[in-house]
């Protein structure tokens, strides 16, 4: 069963939606905002799986009933009942909802969206929490439209009218209001909330690394703003402060120090912001910095990252010296990078070997081939014989690649539609099925002319 609350001001609706969802409703009036949020908020008897907000909720209602609801039942899945108007991206923009749904859309395409967003929220949450104890969903949904693709994604629902990212981190780590900051910068993980530090690999120069790192954080990033970090930890010759046209005050020298690792104010006023909702630690300004800092160094800036973001992707220097082994003991995940020459494949495959002989292979890998090509005379099976593993993603040799680097653009960003692009973003999706393309906004003041 699936416990839906609709906050409402409108009668016809409320009728409309008891009809729908029978026994699983329930509908408080939004006349009682009069007395307070927590006056409507008390009158939900049991933990909500699905809230719908609207119609006709004015913005500061809507925004405090998404504080309050996220503050009381941090799972619960947020959908707003409104037509699409000018000011509507203000709304997805300053709250934490799900998506927003028209209210005159047809009683399929609610029960769509309610079925999808029970599918994503039991994945990202899991399911012996809340959320799981759905059991059995009731509604028949009729005429489900072909999945786009394999993880949920809301982009193409008929009548709804706006999906936002989804931030997957629990929502209680953001204040309703918080100070700028605190809006910038996120609070610290609460305790328990899991965090991944995902190590880019290749044991020779040139395979696609420092690409894939930072295509990496932009669609991670898609997903969860300001929740991801990407570091420079190529340590003599980073070079992902000039692929993202970036000029850091403070490079990883600062935010490997003592008093920034110790001290998690210190350490967020080194991090550099890049305009597409990521946080960079850039690499050494010249390579003898590079040498001061040790591969201990390394590691503790990386775990005092990983208390503050829910995603630490770290770029690295060519083979296994000790600071990319230092990244590799401290990570979660590794995407090892070759591209089809034979030496890379089997450089990768000594690699692989020997992280499993010494105990170091993270419980995640993802090995990438890039610059894939027909013209290379080998197969991916032969490229998979080689190696002796699976390629998870395979990214095709791709003039666009160079070109949004010369640009200081993530290529998910500048070409979405490349085919290195979609392989760049499945390789995101295996890591967080959240990390879907953010749908372009519209340009409010095209509308409103
Ligand atoms: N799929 C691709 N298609 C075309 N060009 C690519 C592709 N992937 C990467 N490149 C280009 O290849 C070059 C090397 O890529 P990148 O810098 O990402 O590799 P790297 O492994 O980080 O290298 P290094 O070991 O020197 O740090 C860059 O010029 C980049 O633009
Ligand atoms: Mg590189």
């Amino acid at each position: 069963m699936t416990r839906y609350a609709l906050i409402s001001r409108s009668v016809e609706y409320e009728a409309r939606l008891a009809s729908l969802l029978g026994p699983e409703l329930t509908a408080v009036p939004g006349q009682y905002l009069t007395f307070g949020t927590d006056e409507v908020l008390e009158r939900i008897p049991e933990t909500p799986h699905i809230a719908l907000l609207g119609p006709v909720l004015n913005y500061e209602e809507t925004r405090q009933l998404v504080g309050g609801l996220t503050e009381r039942y941090p799972e619960v899945g947020i959908i707003v009942v409104r037509e699409q108007r000018a000011d509507l991206e203000d709304w997805v923009d300053g709250m934490r909802l799900h998506a927003v749904l028209a209210p005159d859309a047809s009683d399929a395409t609610a029960l769509r969206l309610f079925d999808r967003l029970k599918g994503w929220l039991t994945q990202v949450y899991g399911t012996d929490t809340a959320a799981g104890d759905w059991g059995g969903f009731a509604v028949e949904v009729p005429e489900p439209e072909p999945e786009r693709e394999s993880t949920p994604s809301f982009d193409d629902l008929a009548g709804l009218a706006v999906v936002t990212p989804i931030a997957v981190r629990p929502p209680s780590a953001e204040p309703a209001e918080p100070p700028e900051l605190e809006w910038l910068f996120p609070a610290a993980l609460p305790q328990g909330a899991r965090s991944e530090i995902l190590a880019v690999v290749a044991p020779k120069g040139g395979q696609g690394k420092t690409t894939i790192s930072i295509n990496l954080a932009a669609a991670l990033a898609d997903a969860a703003p300001n929740s991801v970090v990407l570091v420079d930890a190529d340590v003599q010759f980073g070079d992902i402060a000039a692929a993202l046209d970036l000029h850091p005050a403070h490079t990883l020298v600062d935010a490997a120090s003592a008093a920034a690792t110790g001290d998690e104010l210190v350490l967020k006023t080194y991090l550099t912001r890049h305009a597409d909702g990521f946080y960079v630690v850039p690499g050494t300004a010249s390579p003898e910095l590079g040498d001061d800092l040790t591969a201990p160094q390394l590691g503790a800036l990386l775990r005092s990252l990983a208390q503050i973001f829910r995603y630490v992707i770290v770029d690295t220097t060519p083979g296994l010296g000790e600071h990319t082994l230092a990244v590799i003991e401290n990570a979660t995940d590794a995407v090892f990078v070759t591209n089809m020459g034979v030496p890379s494949l089997r450089a990768m495959r000594k690699e692989l070997e020997l992280l499993l002989q010494i105990g170091l292979l993270p419980n995640n890998k993802h090995v990438v081939l890039n610059f894939s090509e027909k013209q290379s005379g080998l197969s991916l099976r032969d490229a998979e014989r080689i190696v002796g593993a699976k390629m998870n993603v395979v990214v095709p040799r791709s003039s666009a690649v160079l070109l949004a680097s010369n640009r200081g653009v993530p290529l998910l960003h500048a070409d979405a539609r490349d085919g290195a692009a979609v392989a760049l973003r499945d390789l995101a999706l295996r890591i967080d099925p959240a990390a879907h393309a953010r749908r372009k906004r519209p340009n409010r003041r095209a509308v409103a002319e």
